[in-house]
């Protein structure tokens, strides 16, 4: 609930500037976006370690999935090697990043891995669709 307005508020609301151009890929996005708003609506609810780190391992399980079919089907639609090879790495350093969090969680948790679990879920949503994922559609466009 919102303060001001009393309204729910989601976390991300899935919306066009989301899209990369293709069906699939952006459901798989959505499914993303699900996540986060769980991890948002239940986080103050629950703030123990269980709930970031069932969220984490939720991410960690779908990360992997996601990137190699999105990196298959941009091999498909013929994306420059040298931008895959450069997305592929972001790919790599995000995967690591996520167990790296995953791993302070287990010996930390509390307030700081539920912030840092948001935090890192807004940048993935937010910079790497919007910045890199984005990238697809531009080269959809010049086919
Ligand atoms: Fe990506």
């Amino acid at each position: 609930m919102n303060k001001i307005t009393g309204n729910a508020i989601k976390f991300i609301e899935w919306c066009g500037l989301f899209s990369v151009g293709n069906d699939s890929i952006d459901s798989q996005h959505k499914m993303l976006v699900d996540i986060a708003n769980q991890f948002h609506d239940h986080m103050g609810k629950a703030k123990n370690r269980k709930l970031v780190s069932e969220t984490l391992s939720q991410l960690i399980h779908y990360a992997e999935s996601h990137f190699k079919k999105e990196e298959a089907w941009a091999e498909e639609i013929k994306y420059p090697q040298d931008l895959l090879n450069t997305h592929k790495e972001i790919h790599e350093k995000l995967l690591e990043e996520i167990f790296i969090i995953h791993d302070n969680i287990s010996k930390e948790g509390g307030l700081k891995g539920i912030f840092q679990t948001e935090m890192f879920i807004a940048r993935w949503l937010i910079l790497h669709i919007l910045t890199e994922d984005k990238k697809y559609q531009n080269h959809l466009m010049k086919e």
